[in-house]
């Protein structure tokens, strides 16, 4: 029987939900992520206590080595490598909870409705395993970026899905285990088959829903060993997956919505496979130099800096908390925009300014800063491209109706990027052309630097 009352799986579910509690404020997420790892690895070592748990050596040797590699990967990896590490660990769950439900279907000593539990998880935990490791594939550059496309591609994609829910009935309905193999190759397929077509910068929202599956994986099997002798365990699984399904599917959700876009045509719409650039600008891109630039910054009352991805590809973020500081310094009020999917991953900007130093107060987000850039002097946009496009405004543009950040209302914007490369988008910015804009160019740390040294100077 299961020992509901086991305190410590319940004590760890408890700080899983503190933990999602905690991570939904920038002040507290540290610790969020403190409580999560603490309470996973007491939830991994009170396992060790459950009732005739065999293969300890081995179980040893596997957490280990795993424990080695994910410390390790996670020390060395950039901030810009980040979106690639997610979906990697994230496939590992997939693979885990997968493997999980293989090892109690092939033993196939559970009852029925525990056997179709576990063939719901192995489905989705191996898409996801396989999504998941493409999604690497591709954010990694071991693979084309670009979403993979070919006649007959969704309908082949879901007659493999077919497929494999029909082995999977054929296991549960013919009571055999003779096809689990096959179910499994087409399960995997799915996944890379499914993934294929989707662009490497949409893999963040892909990513997170592959995450969201495979807590949904990892629940089903905790429902499949309920009666088993898992014991407690089997609700810590089912509690941990659903509040990974829960967080993973709001966070896809709220990802979407940011872009403007369905989950349909993120998965389907094949976004950045067609060279449409959407362009409509007229007029000429004029330059400023760090000189004017940084004149044009001290004398102002208010400044407004909003970061993108370029921010995180410069690694600016402490010039760019010296430059706060210098203006400062001269009492101009300086705050941050920041785009709900700015950068590459959900709160990428927010992470890398907080490293740096910049204080919570500073970071500004777009519903707050909006009304502001009306009465902004000067609006530094750096590494920023998509999220600052007034092209999203305009009927037909591939932006169109993705909520922006309006800088164009300011009364002076300047543009730190390194030259004509367009963003994840692939189109066109109008902002650039505008009569209020100046283009600054270089590499985002060395731009930002020469300012910091010119208005030091003025
Ligand atoms: P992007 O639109 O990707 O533009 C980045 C800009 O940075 C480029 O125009 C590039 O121009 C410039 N840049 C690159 N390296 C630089 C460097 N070293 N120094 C200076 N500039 C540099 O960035 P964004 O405005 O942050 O928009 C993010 C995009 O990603 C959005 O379209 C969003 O929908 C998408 N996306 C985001 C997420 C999340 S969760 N954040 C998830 C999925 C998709 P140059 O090459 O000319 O320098």
């Amino acid at each position: 029987m299961v020992d509901l009352n086991d305190p410590i799986y319940v004590l760890t579910i408890l700080f899983f939900v503190l933990a999602l509690q905690r991570m939904s404020d920038p002040k507290t997420a540290r610790s969020g992520i403190v409580y999560a790892g603490g309470a996973m690895l007491v939830a991994v070592l009170v396992t060790f206590l459950v009732p005739g748990l065999g293969n300890l050596l081995w179980i040893v040797i596997g957490a280990l080595i795993g424990g080695f590699l994910g410390y390790y990967s996670a020390k060395r990896v950039k901030m810009t490598d980040m979106p690639q590490m997610v979906a990697i660990f994230n496939g590992m769950g997939g693979g885990a909870a997968a493997g999980i439900a293989a090892v109690e279907l092939v033993a196939y000593a559970e009852a029925p409705q525990y056997l179709g539990l576990a063939l719901a998880g192995a489905l989705i935990g191996a898409t996801s395993f396989a999504g998941s490791v493409i999604a690497f594939l591709k954010l990694q550059g071991w693979m084309t970026q670009k979403p993979v496309t070919f006649p007959g591609q969704q309908p082949l994609n879901l007659a493999v899905l077919a497929g494999a829910v029909i082995f999977a009935g054929a296991t549960l309905y013919l009571a055999t285990n003779a096809w689990l193999a096959v179910f499994f190759a087409l399960a995997l397929a799915y996944g890379l088959l499914m993934t294929l077509p989707i662009g490497g910068a949409d893999m963040p929202v892909v990513i997170s829903m592959y995450n969201a599956l495979t807590g949904v994986a990892v629940a089903l099997d905790g429902f499949a060993l309920i009666d088993s002798s898992a014991g407690a365990a089997a609700y810590a699984m089912i509690i941990a997956g659903t509040l990974v399904g829960a967080a993973g599917s709001i966070l896809t959700i709220v990802m979407a919505r940011a872009m403007n876009r369905s989950i349909g045509n993120v998965l389907f719409g094949a976004f950045g496979a067609t060279t449409e650039t959407g362009a409509q600008v007229s007029g000429t891109m004029r330059t400023i130099e760090p000189d004017d630039a940084a004149v044009l910054l001290a004398y102002a009352a208010r400044v407004v800096i909003t970061p993108g991805y370029g921010l995180a590809v410069a690694q600016a973020q402490h010039k760019v908390k010296e430059l706060m500081d210098v203006l400062e310094s001269k009492g101009v009020i300086v705050r941050f925009g920041i785009h709900p999917v700015a950068g590459r991953m959900p709160g990428h900007m927010n992470v890398l300014l907080a490293e740096a130093g910049v204080p919570y107060d500073h970071l500004l987000d777009r519903d707050e800063v909006n009304p502001e850039f009306a009465s902004t002097d000067v609006v530094l946009v750096i590494g920023a491209n998509d999220v600052v496009n007034p092209a999203a405004r305009r009927a037909g543009s591939p932006l169109q109706g993705m909520p922006i950040l309006d800088v164009d209302q300011a009364k002076n914007v300047i543009v730190l990027k390194r030259g004509q490369g367009k963003g994840f988008a692939g189109i066109e910015n109008d902002l650039f052309y505008k009569d209020n804009a100046r283009m600054l160019y270089g590499d985002a740390q060395e731009s930002v630097s020469k300012l910091v040294q010119a208005i030091k100077k003025l």
